[in-house]
């Protein structure tokens, strides 16, 4: 997975059964497929399936936007990483800063989310990321450390191809406005040289993805960066003509 580039569209909680298949037919007649480029996408739990039966022979990937931490029982509501796989999911997205904030999600159900999902052969977008609050008060490298600590807890380096970590800096979500680009490239470095040193021995480190009012005008400097190897996109990925620019630029930007 080393060096693959990432385009994950997470819908949040938009769109209906119509505009959720007709969207994804459009972006399957754009027809875009680059050899050293994931494009996943992330629909509302309750379309999976029926998007997943549109999507069969597809490269175009299925991820849902949360997971339980138990294979079965009693957890009224929740969704297991094997039933997830059951409907297509190959991805599951974990600790969206939506979902830290309005459900209450802790590192320590981040953490067991990781683990169980990694087990079951899922592939993982870890979101971490400072309000503005931290960044105002110089916390960011120390909220973003601990979260990727606590995430990552147990999980062996045998998983790291599996994990992508998503920086999404939450003030930025939403606004239109991405975060600076010398903020991004500063964060991205600081996620790396984290990693590397709670995986010093391994060959094969998570790839790091931005998100954030990422959308066609700005990706292309964000790409340029460094350890930038894809984006998470919200609000564009609901426009095909948007979101189909932007993985274009993305497939066709250089490492
Ligand atoms: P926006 O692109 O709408 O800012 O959303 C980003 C996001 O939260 C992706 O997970």
């Amino acid at each position: 997975m080393e060096n693959r580039k990432l385009v994950f569209a997470n819908w949040k909680m938009n769109l209906d059964i119509k505009s959720s298949l007709r969207l994804i037919n459009d972006i399957q007649k754009a027809n875009l497929f680059f050899n050293n480029l994931d494009i996943v996408i992330a629909p509302p739990g309750v379309y999976l399936y029926e998007i997943s039966k549109f999507l069969e022979g597809s490269h175009i990937q299925l991820s849902s936007q949360n997971v339980f931490y138990e294979n079965n029982g009693p957890y009224t509501g929740e969704i297991s990483p094997q039933m997830l796989k059951d409907v297509g999911c190959k991805w599951v997205m974990i600790g969206h800063s939506e979902r830290r904030q309005h459900i209450l999600e802790t590192n320590e159900m981040i953490n067991k989310k990781i683990l169980l999902s990694c087990n079951n052969d899922l592939n993982i977008i870890c979101c971490v990321g400072e309000s503005y609050e931290e960044r105002r008060q110089g916390k960011t490298f120390n909220k973003i450390g601990d979260q990727l600590k606590r995430a990552l807890r147990d999980v062996s380096a045998n998983f790291l191809n599996q994990i992508v970590i998503g920086y999404e800096p939450v003030w930025v979500i939403g606004s239109g406005k991405a975060a600076e680009i010398s903020d991004i490239n500063e964060v991205h470095d600081f996620i790396f040289d984290q990693l590397k040193l709670m995986y010093p021995d391994s060959k094969i480190l998570p790839r790091i993805v931005y998100g954030g009012s990422v959308n066609n005008a700005n990706i292309s400097s964000i790409m340029t960066l460094n350890n930038v190897d894809g984006v998470l996109v919200g609000n564009a990925s609901l426009d095909c003509d948007k979101f189909c620019d932007i993985v274009l630029k993305v497939g066709n930007s250089n490492d």
